[in-house]
């Protein structure tokens, strides 16, 4: 029988807190498409499968949708008129699709002149208040917490816990879709909420049976941001990977016991490294995913070509956003392949075919 699909929380609706008369927030979030590699690997040598999971296939083109359709969902139904959260771009969209939404005020804070342009034109669309500080994610972070204490807000970054709910429903996707869980499961790590949800995600599903296996889960970091391998906070993160540019990150315990119930690791790259592998999906993949998601493939890379995750390994790697949110950075990244201008005649056009062949 056919049926409509609706959203993640209709799908996972038995593993997730809400009742038969919660009125759901949805912009049918979700049911994302994994996607094998099939040039990558060849191109490593190893005999690997790796598989992308599409976030930036999501409504607002980020996986922050999952999280955001459960958080607003218990605001509303906890009588909230307003979600406030601070973001690099991603959430801050994300919340304020998911206001328009529900009919309620999304505040927004972000760091001036430090989100992708994308982000910032959704989240002007969706119709948000946004106040752009002097300062760093990190910063936007402590005055939402304490504001939230005076104002009456409800605050919808991952240190809301429904956020990380909605989130861990990825990795219930993955088991699904797969019918087991992956060897070994690479994401980019910021605030850590999502390598935290995921985490979540596959114990219930080990725990109750769904998948006989947990993935190991390795957390990459831009080498500038990068507060897990530090061992501590840190004082000013700067990355062009601007989604993931964070040094106090928010769910730091419940990402650390995820790597070391996993038997994970942490590890760090550079920019020029995550723009590599931003590229390279992008051109031999034809997946064109955001600079900081590139980071788990970045990461993958290295650890299979070492030998860290070995031969034979089943690796899913989460593409966090879309790269259509940050223009600025792809029109950086292809400077040396601009657009000939030609003559509008058939002679011209011929040529440049020719010339390019
Ligand atoms: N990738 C993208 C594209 C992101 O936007 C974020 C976080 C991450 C990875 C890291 O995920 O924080 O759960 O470890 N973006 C947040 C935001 C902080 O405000 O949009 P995390």
């Amino acid at each position: 029988m056919h049926k409509h699909y609706t959203g993640l929380i209709e799908r996972y609706k038995d593993r997730l807190p809400v009742s038969a008369t919660t009125r759901i927030i949805s912009l049918n979030e979700g049911n994302t498409p994994m996607i094998q590699l099939q040039n990558i690997p060849r191109m490593l040598g190893k005999d690997v499968d790796i598989y992308v999971k599409f976030e930036g296939l999501n409504p607002t083109g980020s996986f922050k949708d999952r999280g955001m359709t459960m958080a607003v969902t218990k605001a509303v139904e906890a009588g909230s008129q307003a979600i406030i959260c601070a973001s690099t771009g991603n959430t801050s969209a994300s919340a304020a699709a998911y206001a328009a939404r529900a009919g309620i005020k999304a505040f927004v804070l972000i760091p001036d002149g430090k989100i992708a342009l994308g982000k910032l034109a959704q989240t002007l669309m969706y119709n948000a208040t946004i106040i752009q500080i002097n300062g760093n994610f990190d910063q936007g972070m402590e005055l939402v917490k304490e504001v939230a204490n005076h104002a009456p807000v409800t605050i919808v970054n991952s240190i809301n816990p429904f956020r990380l709910e909605g989130q861990k429903t990825a990795a219930f996707e993955i088991v699904d879709d797969l019918g087991f869980a992956p060897d070994y499961h690479c994401l980019p790590v910021g605030n850590a909420g999502n390598i935290s949800a995921y985490w979540k995600g596959y114990k219930e599903y080990a725990t109750d049976r769904v998948c006989g296996n947990r993935p190991v889960m390795c957390g990459y970091q831009a080498a500038g941001a990068a507060p897990f391998i530090a061992g501590h906070p840190i004082e000013n993160p700067e990355t062009l990977a601007t989604a993931i540019r964070i040094g106090n990150p928010q769910s730091w315990d419940f990402a650390w016991a995820a790597q070391q119930e996993s038997g994970g690791w942490f590890d760090k790259f550079t920019d020029a490294e995550i723009l590599v592998a931003q590229k390279m999906l992008s051109q031999y993949e034809g997946v064109f995913c955001e600079p900081a998601s590139a980071t788990s493939l970045a990461g993958a890379m290295q650890d299979i070509q070492s030998g860290k995750i070995p031969e034979g390994s089943k690796i899913v790697c989460t593409l966090t956003g879309n790269g259509i949110k940050d223009p600025e950075i792809a029109m950086q990244q292809c400077a040396e392949s601009k657009p000939v201008t030609i003559d509008a005649d058939l002679d011209s056009v011929k040529r440049a075919i020719l010339d390019s062949l």
